[in-house]
């Protein structure tokens, strides 16, 4: 067992608690949390502290940590900010392995530097502190329930992680509300030092959760949330809400947690790499949740929708699409299971349409064909209240249906009617019967556990394809190496494309001249037509100082090109240091794409792809990824754009090299990664031609770290 997992037991399933701060006053915090540890039969000892001393709930109160005769694993901390960091030095001669910081008042109000030193402190001896500004801890496997949110928390399957302690706090209430167990819920706070990842380790091999639930606002530290995640999700899911989706919501989420709320775009797409099931509800996630700790995983991807009526048949098989469930449609096995069960002027295409005449009978003899037969893998049954219904027999019958079947096959319900239908559909719901009122709530669940099933059927990521390509490490430090050296935090053109080849990118040829004549030899060398661009680390926008010049097709518009660069040079900036002019191979048209790499403020190193020119400036049709990424990964990441069909040809035009494109992406992703001075690699345009052909990148821009 790895110590972070050790540590992260102590605070699920603590032998001992002491709450630093337990007062007798029914009106302060600590005296709801100590009441509800009391009440949620928690085994271990309870140890409270108070200078006062006394007893509380009939506990001894020890005047200081160090007087309680035994061992303590976990400390929770309830005194005023101020004596915060005190109560963590005592922890520490007591060994305590964990404590919970509920105090309030540190990074999420700009008191950064006092919590980074305690938990610099508490890292030095060897405990790991969750929060602080936390509403606490339940775990049903303990059991200990250490919030002080309500105490009555039913146990099930269903874990929560909430950056957001007055929503964690809600949530309880609500799961209650909702019929929904749960293993554990978690308030991160300002996730100082436990984090995300931490409590993740802990609960992928926690028996007793079945669904994790993620309340994010900011991410900090990605790369160990994605590494952590990736791993999760292949064994159970994963649901995550992020606020902080709008520019104003980000806003709201930095100044609440003190954290940045990393940008929605890079979010969702490195969510949906790791396997997490993103919702962009609470509602939607908790209906998730529900129904993934409580259903059995479908064997196959052949969902059938029975209905009986049409139009909510449609809304489905749309809801379908957006989902991702996947509709069965082997017209001929449909036919067999439904034909002789609805009326000739029904239809056994799916969405299977019983037609609006059916009762329950009719539909207990299609829903039960539906599952008796080995080809249906999962069922959605819809209604729409008619006078057939029998709003009296149909609920029986459905929940007959739901306990025959729920361990086979997975299954939901819609219902949409008058007050009968809602009662209906609210009293089976509150007997964990997956039924809803709106149809896409019906099918949004079977999309979250169609998800789940591709997470787990996923084969292991293989990076053999990634391994085998070799970039010059030794060479890329060195030149950025160089670059530091000369004070600068960006490359030069020539610098880049220098750095771009020792990464195996194959760049146009190009040379800097420091004289005409070296240029008009180098341009008969490599072969008209060629482009020349001024080399100044005074001139960066070299188009706009009229520094470059194009399609030079001969010896004579290569000295022109010259004296007009020069000449517009040294008018654009009288002052600039103009170190030569780059001769460079003028590269063959083809279709434009943009690959960028950067060192994102949330997820570190990520990777960027798009086709350039205005699908990138004004469409913004761009895809990321977190790295290292394998080539099936970086296939998604081009996949992932709209404009990907250019890509594969249309109107009669070949498909592009795509594999070429991977290869740089691949390229790209790992000079960033072997490099931590690169901040950001932009290779705009890497022109790729037809299939086979290869790619190849114009211009390359690099900039380095500051410090
Ligand atoms: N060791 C142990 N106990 C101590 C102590 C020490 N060094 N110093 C003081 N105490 C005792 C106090 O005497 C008091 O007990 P009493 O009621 O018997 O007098 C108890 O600890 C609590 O201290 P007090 O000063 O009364 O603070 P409080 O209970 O009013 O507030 C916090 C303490 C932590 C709750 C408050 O500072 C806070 O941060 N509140 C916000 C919490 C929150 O919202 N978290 C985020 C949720 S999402």
């Amino acid at each position: 067992m790895t110590k972070n997992l050790e540590q992260m037991k102590c605070l699920f399933e603590p032998q001992s608690v002491a709450l630093i701060g337990a007062s007798g006053n029914p009106g302060k915090i600590s005296y709801n949390i100590l009441s509800n540890i009391v009440a949620s039969g928690y085994k271990g000892k309870v140890y409270p502290i108070n200078p006062k001393g006394g007893e509380i709930f009939g506990y001894t109160v020890y005047t200081k940590l160090e007087d309680i005769p035994g061992p303590v694993d976990h400390a929770i901390i309830v005194v005023p900010a101020q004596m915060v960091f005190d109560s963590v030095k005592e922890c520490a001669a007591k060994k305590v392995q964990v404590i919970q910081i509920i105090t309030s008042g540190f990074s999420e109000v700009g008191n950064t530097e006092e919590e980074k030193q305690i938990v610099k402190y508490a890292r030095e001896h060897d405990m790991r502190i969750l929060g602080p500004n936390i509403f606490g801890t339940y775990s049903a496997t303990a059991p200990i329930n250490s919030t002080f949110g309500p105490a009555d928390i039913m146990p099930g399957g269903v874990a929560i992680l909430t950056q957001s302690g007055a929503l964690g706090a809600a949530m309880i209430g609500k799961t209650k509300a909702e019929n929904i167990g749960l293993s554990t819920i978690v308030s991160i706070g300002n996730k100082a030092d436990i984090d995300e990842a931490d409590l993740l380790e802990y609960l992928m091999y926690s028996d007793q959760t079945k669904v994790i639930f993620m309340y994010i606002e900011g991410v900090k530290q990605g790369d160990r949330l994605v590494k952590k995640l990736k791993e999760v999700t292949k064994v159970k899911p994963v649901i995550v809400v992020k606020s902080g989706r709008s520019k104003r919501g980000a806003m709201a989420a930095a100044s609440h947690t003190g954290s940045l709320a990393g940008a929605d775009g890079v979010f969702d797409a490195i969510m949906k790499q790791c396997g997490a099931i993103r919702a962009e509800t609470v509602q939607e996630s908790l209906n998730w949740c529900k129904f993934l700790s409580n259903t059995s995983l479908p064997k196959g991807p052949n969902t059938v929708i029975v209905t009986n009526g049409g139009g909510i048949g449609v809304l489905a098989a749309d809801a379908c699409e957006k989902y991702g469930v996947p509709l069965y449609d082997d017209l001929e096995t449909l036919k067999g299971i439904f034909a002789d069960k609805i009326p000739s002027y029904g239809t056994t295409k799916n969405p299977v349409d019983i037609t609006g005449g059916a009762n329950p009978a009719g539909y207990e003899k299609c829903l039960r064909a539906a599952f008796e037969n080995p080809e249906v893998h999962s069922v959605i049954c819809l209604g729409c209240e008619t006078a057939m219904i029998d709003v009296e027999n149909l609920p029986g019958m459905l929940e007959k249906i739901y306990h025959d079947y729920k361990d086979t096959k997975p299954m939901s319900f819609s219902f949409f009617g008058g007050d009968a239908i809602e009662k209906m559909v609210s009293d089976l719901r509150a007997k964990g019967i997956p039924i809803f009122n709106e149809t896409y709530d019906c099918v949004s669940i079977m999309g979250a556990l169609y998800k789940n099933l591709h997470n787990i059927n996923e084969p292991a990521e293989d990076f053999s394809f990634v391994d085998s390509i070799k970039v010059d490490e030794v060479r890329i430090n060195e030149i950025v190496n160089k670059v530091k050296a000369d004070g600068r935090t960006f490359l030069l053109a020539h610098e880049s494309a220098e750095l771009m080849r020792a990464a195996g990118v194959s760049m146009p040829i190009s040379k800097v001249a420091h004289t005409l004549e070296e240029a008009v030899d180098l341009a008969t060398g490599m072969g008209f037509p060629v482009v020349m661009k001024v080399v100044s680390k005074d001139i960066i926008h070299k188009s706009d100082a009229g520094g470059v010049a194009l399609n030079l097709e001969n010896r004579d518009e290569v000295i022109d090109a010259w004296e007009a660069i020069m000449h517009n040079c040294r008018k654009y900036n009288p002052n600039a240091k103009i170190t030569g002019i780059e001769v460079c191979e003028m590269v063959k048209s083809g279709t434009e794409t943009i690959i960028g790499a950067r060192q994102d403020s949330s997820f570190g190193p990520t990777i960027m792809f798009g086709l350039g020119g205005i699908y990138v400036e004004v469409m913004k049709d761009v895809s990321f990824a977190a790295l290292p990424i394998s080539k099936k990964a970086a296939m998604n990441l081009v996949e992932s754009i709209k404009s990907y069909p250019l890509l594969l040809g249309v109107r009669g035009e070949a498909k592009k090299d795509i594999n070429a494109v991977l290869e740089t992406i691949i390229r790209v992703g790992k000079v960033l990664l072997c490099c931590d001075k690169i901040t950001d690699i932009e290779v705009n345009p890497l022109v790729a031609y037809e299939e086979g052909n290869g790619a190849k990148a114009v211009d390359a821009r690099i900039l380095l770290t500051k410090d």
